[in-house]
């Protein structure tokens, strides 16, 4: 059957904004976070903190933690790679980071400058320092379906660094399609291969129109967490082929279909991509906001 309820992961402000060629103004960022928070979310991907020449886009973590206004019952996790990283997030005052894994080897180099196996050498001291500050520490892992450089990416070795990571503490594991190959059976086999759905979450990029239907598939299989992107924004700078992730009014007018609760107000979230559109300078590419934005 499918859960009552599901948690939405909002990533926009943390995987929209990172892929956006022109840098938002702090100031922007900081009003994103707070209508989604009005809005009803409840975990909000704020930030990384990464090195700034390597996403410039989100350069401005620090000073945007200044200017968050923290609503109580809202987490706001942010993204880090390595210990210089996880410093910055604890000098801000973050409660809940996510460490972001690849399964493949090319994109451990592309995107983390590290290999397959020495990705975890950066983890693990990551995420054992931030157990000891009591911080939530979610994980990533990246190209679960496939991959640009290297075709499909064989179900075990994603199972082998997933498991990995919550053998290390990680409260959840997001199985993340960076670029969207996924197919709805494809979802079912990886999940089932974890053996047991109850620590994961789903990342379906859009790339080719599947994310909707994967995540039915993940639905079905048992998992409750689901991310997605206001108005379908996002990326990854580090893998071309990477396009926005499942738009959050999609995910939430199917959700609200089937009758299965999110505590989201989808009028308030298609205001807010519109909002936002407005500032990016382009249409959102949401199917259910274009509809709902029009009448
Ligand atoms: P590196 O060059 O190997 O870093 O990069 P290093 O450890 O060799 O350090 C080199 C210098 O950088 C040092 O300075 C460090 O202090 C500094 P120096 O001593 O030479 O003066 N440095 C930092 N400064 C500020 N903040 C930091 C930091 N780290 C090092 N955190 C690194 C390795 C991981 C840092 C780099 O590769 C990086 O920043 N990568 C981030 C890539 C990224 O953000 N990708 C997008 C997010 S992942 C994603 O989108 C996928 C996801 O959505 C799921 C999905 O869709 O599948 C999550
Ligand atoms: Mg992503």
């Amino acid at each position: 059957g499918l859960p009552e309820r599901v948690t939405v992961y909002e990533v926009g402000p943390r995987d929209g904004l990172q892929n956006e060629k022109a840098i938002v103004p702090v100031e922007v960022k900081a009003e994103f976070i707070d209508r989604l928070a009005a809005a009803g979310h409840t975990v909000i991907e704020t930030t990384s903190f990464v090195h700034p020449a390597w996403v410039p886009q989100l350069a401005d973590s620090g000073e945007l933690l200044e200017r968050l206004v923290r609503e109580p019952g809202v987490r706001y996790p942010v993204l880090v790679p390595n210990e210089r990283g996880l410093q910055r997030a604890l000098d801000g005052g973050v409660e809940e980071i996510a460490v972001f894994a690849s399964a493949t080897e090319t994109f451990a180099g592309r995107n983390l400058n590290r290999g397959l196996e020495s990705q975890f050498e950066m983890f693990e001291p990551v995420i054992a320092r931030a157990l000891e500050h009591g911080l939530r520490v979610r994980a990533y892992v990246s190209m679960v379906f496939g991959d640009p450089w290297e075709g499909p990416t064989p179900i075990e070795q994603v199972v082998r660094v997933g498991r990995r990571l919550l053998d290390l503490g990680c409260f959840e594991l997001s199985l993340g399609d960076t670029i969207g190959v996924g197919t709805p059976g494809h979802a079912t086999a990886l999940i089932e291969a974890f053996g047991s759905p109850e620590r994961l979450a789903v990342h379906f990029h859009d790339t080719y129109g599947q994310a909707l239907a994967n995540t039915m598939a993940a639905l079905k299989a048992g998992v409750t967490v689901v991310d997605a992107s206001t108005g379908g924004i996002g990326g990854c700078p580090f893998a071309g082929s990477a396009t926005g992730n499942l738009a959050t009014e999609d995910l939430v007018w199917m959700l609200n279909g089937l009758g299965i609760e999110t505590g989201l107000n989808l009028d308030e979230l298609v205001a807010t991509s519109v909002w936002l559109a407005e500032r990016l300078g382009r249409p959102s590419p949401s199917r259910v906001v274009q509809a709902l934005s029009q009448k």
